[in-house]
């Protein structure tokens, strides 16, 4: 097979020429910054897509989920439950608040939270659980609810990477006492950076927005400050461009499931990987990331497969390190030496291939037809 002349990196934002008008419109307009009026317009429109009443932007989804945090008032010694294979993002968010972060590992055909470890980490301290949906599969939320209830937990749901995924016939993002998206330019809508907190809880809406522009004061007392909070505020400019994306919504998520539908069909027969399921009872994958795992006993390891994929021409990424074998978290005393034998293995033999939705078919067919040619 000949060589792609061009390097396929591991995504490719699909931004088009009425994305770069509404933005222009709106640097014309002179409505740049959080106080423009469209970013009011985008927080509606997603609240309304994903079915919460009050959805509040931000300038990332790392800086939702310290919001989302700071506005469930932990205490000191509080206990947050979050599983070992995610983004940094969540564990940091749960240290900066003050609590502390219980590690729980991942169910190795899902690489979602091994459910039925959750239980077994709750005690008198435990306050909360962060759960994120990882790479394109959405939890199993009766089971999840069920013992978030059971327990008096509150949950911060996690939808960065499955914007547009439905479990069951509800919206992931509908699920949290407080749920949080990502706009960054990998995601299904993006905005540059940017990120989306969600929640029907008026009180809970009223700390996040606080929390978010620096906790200012109202009218006359607007520089009496009520607490430290962050300016984490997001911009006309990329409300504009998320707005204009909404538009094609329904589009973009048939991409997505396309491309992922299109590599799972020709990958799954091959003996030495491992896949996400492509569908579960409760929701299809809607592939945020295509990840393969290369098993114990395949004779061509991960080092070369991703030395060949990037001799041909294909970006690759890693998979997330899992949270509990982060060096600078066990230096500083905030997680335990401990073995999380899925969330290892998982990370010890993932990658990603490139499943952005800027991908056109020659490129998608050739990358297929060169992972086949590798593990065949
Ligand atoms: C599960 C999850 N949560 C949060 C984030 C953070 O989002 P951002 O990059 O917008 O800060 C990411 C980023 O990819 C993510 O995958």
């Amino acid at each position: 097979m000949s060589k792609f002349k061009k390097f396929i990196p591991v995504n490719t934002p699909l931004i088009n020429e009425s994305d770069a008008l509404a933005v222009y419109n709106s640097i014309k307009s002179g409505w740049i910054s959080s106080e423009g009026p469209n970013v009011k317009k985008f927080e509606t429109k997603i609240a309304k897509y994903i079915g919460r009443k009050y959805a509040s932007a931000v300038s990332s989804g790392t800086a939702a989920l310290e919001v989302a945090i700071k506005s469930l008032s932990l205490k000191k010694g509080d206990e947050v439950i979050l599983p070992a294979f995610t983004i940094i993002s969540n564990v940091n968010a749960i240290i900066k608040t003050g609590a502390k972060p219980v590690v729980v590992d991942v169910d190795i055909k899902t690489w979602n939270i091994k459910i039925e470890d959750i239980e077994k980490k709750i005690n008198k301290n435990t306050r909360c659980l962060m759960l994120p949906h990882i790479y394109g599969l959405t939890n199993n939320m009766d089971r999840i609810l069920k013992i978030v209830k059971k327990n008096k937990l509150f949950l911060i749901e996690d939808a960065a990477e499955v914007f547009g995924l439905k479990y069951k016939n509800k919206y992931c993002g509908s699920f949290g006492d407080i749920s949080i998206l990502s706009f960054y330019a990998n995601k299904h809508i993006t905005t540059g950076e940017g990120g989306m907190l969600l929640t029907n809880n008026p009180k809970l809406n009223d700390k996040i927005i606080n929390y978010k522009n620096l906790c200012f004061g109202k009218g006359q007392d607007r520089f009496k400050n009520s607490d430290i909070g962050w300016n984490y505020r997001y911009t006309n400019l990329q409300a504009s461009l998320g707005l204009n994306q909404l538009k094609r919504i329904n589009n973009i998520i048939k991409k997505k499931f396309h491309i992922g539908n299109y590599y799972y069909k020709h990958f799954k027969n091959l003996k030495n990987i491992i896949l996400q399921p492509n569908k579960l009872p409760y929701c299809k994958n809607i592939y945020w990331v295509f990840g393969i795992v290369v098993k114990k006993k395949s004779k061509i390891k991960i080092e070369d497969v991703i030395k060949k994929l990037n001799q041909k021409n294909i970006g690759t990424r890693p998979f997330f390190w899992p949270v509990h074998k982060q060096k600078f978290l066990i230096k500083n005393k905030y997680i335990k030496r401990i073995r999380l034998p899925n969330s290892e293995y998982i990370a010890n033999n993932g990658f990603y291939i490139p499943s952005g939705l800027g991908l056109n078919s020659k490129e998608l067919e050739y990358i297929k037809n060169t992972v086949v040619d590798i593990f065949k």
